[in-house]
């Protein structure tokens, strides 16, 4: 069979934040670089980052300083963050921004006309630049104007499916097909990143678009890649929670940034029952004290409303728990009683928008209904922190496919600030990998034909699985064996139920012709989300403890001696999404004497 083949120095495979900035880094070394997307340019998921780019520009807070924000990071990832990728992402966020506002972006600004940086849990001072609750969106759009004006080839509409390497294992390429036609497409290259994002639709209740899917992680993995952190998956505290149609649809931090405060069913600000022991004698038991601490950015002392996702999204589950929940599951957050209307519109007008659009609830006058929803995956490929550089000579990775920068829990901000730190590096590594290499690498015909045979195979079927009776399944497991909170027991049983979904999944069928076939393009996701999903059980198994976006109710507390070591996964000699999945503990590596003593200090 002919397949369409492109060739390329480099491939990039996703156009986020990551994807975006790695092409234009690769483009300007004048590079022939490929983007290719699943969707459309311009609708990747980073939109959904919705409050802010953390950098310590320091424009509302002198005090700020890319050691304070480094040391947040480490410490809201529980130390478990690699602390090489902690260290850049906090020196070289603030330059990424000005390049950002170099390139056109429109943010909010400061009485004095510089970018305005607001408030977010766990980040000491106010540090995030944003343009009202649309600074994702924002950054696509600068970003995707750059590469647009920089030659960059994009193909959209394209699924890739596997990467491809040659003898020597270094990569070689990537075999896809057109959504729109259904036809495979084969992009030869002499280096690959891979910034993919997550893997949160294999989770019922998700902030994730359509796209999440673990594609990038599980080809990482099949290609012989590592996987690192998997146990680790950020539940966002606040998604909506009603009506049921966008449960989970992310509802920014932003709000809680911009003054607003969560509530139990008696009207409770429950948050200060929760938090610990020590903040709690430091701090004043009354409402009113809470909120002055609010307006004056006093320090460390922050509302408890502001304190890491992971500690919030706890909170919010136990509420429920308990009984004192809201209506329809989840708690509530309330601005209106906090901010004027103005404000709130003005400062929040996607949140305004979709609250009254989807809810029919005016924010500015009510409170909102929120629970956690499955947001962002902490683990992913491990790769080199100053080249983004991945096991397989060639493979790189970028932004929230790539593992190590957030630890067991990454602090709202920072996820932009990652996808430009590490879109750019790993854009100049790869240029750096592919000019080093005279010619690309020898594609195996018969692998490719394996692989596009594999994908055709549910049409071949006259009956079998339906795949959208296997993906709700895989997401009711997900949901309730694999959620926030997690016993060696439930993990048993998610393991046993993944095993059993894999194997109905060798039997999907669909029919109908391949253009534009939802029902097929979900059969060709599964093998990743089935892939990733397992990643997520069985290193979710090993860590028996507590730690950041992992809590175990079996190990309720942390374990000193599992805060020194990374569950990394492997597949050795393993081709394939059935092959089995090896999960072993690694040393962290050591952090330098300098970095250590920035996290030692008291404030
Ligand atoms: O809440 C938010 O706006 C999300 C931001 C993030 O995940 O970084």
């Amino acid at each position: 069979m002919e397949i369409e083949t492109q060739r390329y120095d480099v491939v990039v495979i996703g156009a986020g934040g990551a994807g975006l900035r790695a092409a234009i880094e690769a483009r300007s070394r004048g590079l022939k670089t490929a983007l290719v997307c699943k969707s459309l340019l311009g609708k990747a998921h980073t939109v959904m980052a919705e409050g802010g780019i953390a950098a310590a520009m320091r424009h509302v807070y002198e005090e700020d300083s890319w050691q304070v924000h480094f040391r947040d990071t480490m410490r809201g990832g529980k130390m478990l963050n690699n602390w090489r990728m902690a260290q850049l992402h906090a020196q070289e966020a603030p330059d990424r921004v000005y390049e950002l506002e170099a390139w056109g972006a429109l943010f909010d600004r400061t009485a004095d006309g510089r970018i305005l940086q607001r408030d977010f849990g766990g980040h000491r001072y106010a540090r995030l630049a944003h343009v009202g609750d649309r600074t994702g969106l924002e950054m696509i759009r600068t970003l995707q104007q750059k590469a647009v004006a920089s030659d960059i080839d994009v193909f959209m509409e394209c699924k890739i499916l596997r990467l491809l390497t040659d003898g020597d294992g270094q990569i070689a390429g990537a075999v896809g097909y057109w959504r729109p036609t259904g036809e495979p497409v084969l992009f030869v290259a002499k280096a690959i990143v891979l910034a993919t994002g997550g893997a949160g639709k294999s989770w019922k209740y998700t902030s994730n678009s359509w796209e999440c899917t673990g594609d990038g992680h599980a080809m990482a993995l099949w290609a012989g890649a590592n996987l690192i952190d998997m146990e680790f998956v950020q539940f966002h505290p606040t998604g909506m929670v009603w009506p049921l149609s966008v449960r989970g649809l992310l509802v920014t931090e932003g709000v809680r940034g911009d003054g607003g405060v969560l509530r139990n069913a008696e009207g409770k600000r429950f948050m200060f029952d929760y938090v610990a022991e020590m903040f709690r004698a430091e701090t004043a038991d009354s409402e009113e004290e809470a909120d002055r601490w609010y307006t004056d950015h006093a320090g460390a002392r922050r509302p408890p409303d502001l304190l890491p996702r992971d500690e919030v999204a706890r909170a919010i589950n136990a509420e429920v728990k308990a009984g004192r929940g809201s209506p329809h599951g989840g708690v509530f957050l309330d601005i209106a009683s906090r901010r004027s209307p103005e404000y709130i519109r003005r400062r929040l007008p996607s949140m305004y928008h979709q609250f009254m659009e989807l809810a029919g609830v005016d924010i500015t006058k009510e409170p909102m209904e929120v629970g956690p929803t499955c947001h962002y995956f902490m683990g992913g490929v491990r790769v080199d922190p100053d080249t983004a550089a991945t096991a397989v000579p060639g493979l790189f990775a970028a932004g929230e496919v790539a593992g190590g920068m957030h630890g067991s829990n990454r602090l709202g901000g920072n996820s932009l600030s990652d996808l430009l730190v590490f879109g750019r590096r790993a854009g100049a590594g790869a240029s750096d990998y592919a000019e080093g290499r005279s010619q690309v690498g020898t594609v195996d015909r018969a692998e490719v034909d394996a692989i596009v045979e594999e994908a055709m195979a549910p049409f071949a079927r006259s009956s079998g699985e339906n795949p959208y009776a296997l993906h709700s399944d895989l997401q009711e497991t997900m949901q309730s064996l694999v959620g926030i909170i997690r016993t060696g027991s439930e993990l048993d049983t998610a393991i046993e139920q993944l095993d059993v979904l894999r194997d109905r999944a060798s039997r999907v069928a669909v029919d109908g012709p391949r253009r534009y076939n939802p029902a097929w393009n979900l059969a060709t996701d599964l093998p990743a989300m089935l892939t990733v999903s397992r990643c997520v059980a069985l290193a979710a198994r090993e860590r028996k403890e507590s730690r950041g976006g992992h809590t175990r109710d079996d190990y309720p507390t942390a374990d000193p001696q599992l805060g020194k070591v990374n569950f990394v996964l492997s597949q050795p000699g393993g081709d394939g999404w059935s092959a089995e999945i090896k999960v072993a503990p690694e040393p962290i590596p050591e952090m330098p004497a300098d970095l250590r003593a920035l996290l030692e200090e008291s404030h």
